[in-house]
């Protein structure tokens, strides 16, 4: 047989040493992240540029691995928006601590599947640990299950993958062998105010997003209790019931009443409650914040992010359940006959998380715990908060500034008024503007939305490293950028 001519790059046996490839990899990490506090915060590319850099054709034969990735680099840099940075107030995004970005290196370098014990024994330990601290940190029930998924959205469908086992358990169904067809109904109540992932994860769950009771919601987004109440009364005592809640609007940051809302759901019996906390959740570290989040320890399930507050790299996210046997069952696959299962005391990650082969997420949940520790997990959501309200205040100082939202956690909710006798701008149209000014001006970054039918400039204040300083330039550019849009 004739021998092929070698190939002129790196053959996948050739192993050599990638000590210079990772320590140039991480000089380039440390470039980006020490100018990252003063790289503007906004997207300077046009989508022909990063073609341009980024599309060619696959290359025949593999190239030096220091040069793809420098090259990698240097093309995709005028596309990585600074969202891990200071001054990043967009939808609610987190950025990510020194510790968690050096444990999630590890992660990749360790390249473990952590989906059964047998794949990454470290791995499966670390997120025990995890799972114990957090849900001590949150005041969940200390027999709570748990999984790290994805995002809050992968963690709401898994807390309804358990509800939704739970109830139709409770009505003699079992959902996971026959699935849906001719099953008992399942009535579900929302807020008014849900986030759009609770109706996803419905929408995946074959429950209907749009086949839910909604609870109608006051002027600060909160499930208001009477109207909650009414369309309780109207669900007959013995159908399977699902209510969820929810801990921290993703406009207001405001909280449904959960103790109040849990003690009228207990009256039906066999009912499941289950709290999207994304970021809200954290409110219970405080001893200043947690009254917000009072009675949540009586629900049954709770969704929410390491990579929002917590400042853990994408993608992390979290979801507890009370009941271990509802969680276990919905979640576990169909056993394979090739797998190394584990004997009961240890953690096979594939029973928790609409996962099978996955990405060791807890290390770096580990390292920004161990990091920070209980007093600096509450310190770093305290500040963000003060922040907030320092932000709103300024803000709020000016007479054509308007706060529409109770400023009870890192969410700011702005509008602007025009002048009086200004010719014909609107507020919504002047709040739109000033949106767009402020995102091209690059100081900071946010976004806008409509509240209530108002237009609004959204500020969500998330990120370890964001200091007072950072909020008083902000807020300074906030109004610069009004003056200029409306001169
Ligand atoms: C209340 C709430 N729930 C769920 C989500 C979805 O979270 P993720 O983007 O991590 O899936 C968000 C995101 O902002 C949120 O604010």
């Amino acid at each position: 047989m004739k021998e092929s001519a070698p190939a002129s790059g790196p053959g996948p046996t050739e192993r050599g040493d990638p000590s210079d490839l990772l320590r140039s990899t991480a000089e380039l990490a440390v470039t980006f992240l020490r100018a990252l506090p003063d790289r503007p915060v906004r997207v300077d590319h046009d989508v022909e540029g990063l073609r341009r850099s980024l599309l060619r054709p696959l290359p025949e034969d593999g190239e030096d691995p220091i040069r793809v990735i420098e090259d990698l680099a240097r093309g995709a840099d005028p596309g990585i928006v600074s969202m891990a940075g200071p001054r990043y107030f967009g939808f609610v995004i987190g950025g990510s601590l020194p510790a968690a970005v050096a444990a999630d290196w590890l992660t990749s370098t360790w390249d473990q599947n952590a989906g059964l014990y047998a794949g990454g024994p470290a791995a499966a330990v670390v997120e025990e640990a995890v799972g114990a601290w957090l849900i001590d940190l949150f005041g969940l029930p200390p027999s709570s299950s748990y999984g790290l998924t994805t995002g809050c959205q992968m963690a709401n469908f898994t807390c309804l993958a358990a509800a939704r086992h739970a109830v139709l358990e409770r009505a003699g169904w079992d959902v996971e062998s026959k699935g849906l067809f001719d099953a008992p109904q399942v009535h579900v109540v929302v807020g008014a105010e849900m986030h759009s992932t609770v109706g996803a994860a419905l929408q995946y769950l074959g429950m209907g997003r749009d086949r839910v009771h909604s609870v109608p919601t006051d002027e600060q987004g909160r499930m208001r209790l009477e109207p909650l109440e009414t369309t309780l009364a109207e669900i007959p005592a013995s159908v399977p019931l699902i209510v969820c809640l929810q801990a921290g609007n993703v406009n207001t940051g405001s909280f449904d009443p959960i103790d109040g809302a849990i003690r009228a759901i207990r009256r039906h019996a066999g009912a499941w409650v289950h709290v999207d906390g994304a970021f809200g959740i954290w409110a219970a570290v405080s001893p200043a914040l947690r009254h917000l989040v009072a009675g949540i320890g009586g629900a049954d399930s709770w969704a929410t992010d390491a990579h929002k507050w917590l400042n853990v790299p994408y993608d992390s996210g979290l979801a507890f359940v009370a009941h271990p046997t509802a969680h276990d069952a919905a979640l576990s696959p169909p056993h394979g006959a090739y797998l190394e299962y584990s004997p009961t005391q240890e953690r096979d990650e594939v029973h928790w998380v609409p996962e099978f082969s996955r990405r060791a997420r807890g290390f770096a949940v580990y390292a920004a715990l161990r990091s920070l520790g209980r007093s600096g997990v509450q310190a770093m959501v305290e500040r963000c908060c003060e922040i907030a309200t320092v932000m709103a205040g300024r803000l709020a100082a000016d007479p054509r500034v308007e706060i529409l939202n109770e400023v009870v956690l890192n969410q700011v909710l702005v509008r602007f008024i025009p002048a009086a006798g200004a010719n014909g701008q609107d507020a919504d149209q002047l709040t739109r503007a000033v949106i767009r000014r402020v995102q091209e001006d690059g100081v900071l970054w946010l976004s806008g939305t409509t509240w209530h039918g108002m237009a609004a400039m959204r500020i969500s204040v998330s990120n370890w490293s964001t200091t007072m300083t950072d909020a008083e330039r902000s807020a300074e550019a906030i109004l610069s950028a009004r003056d200029a849009v409306t001169a």
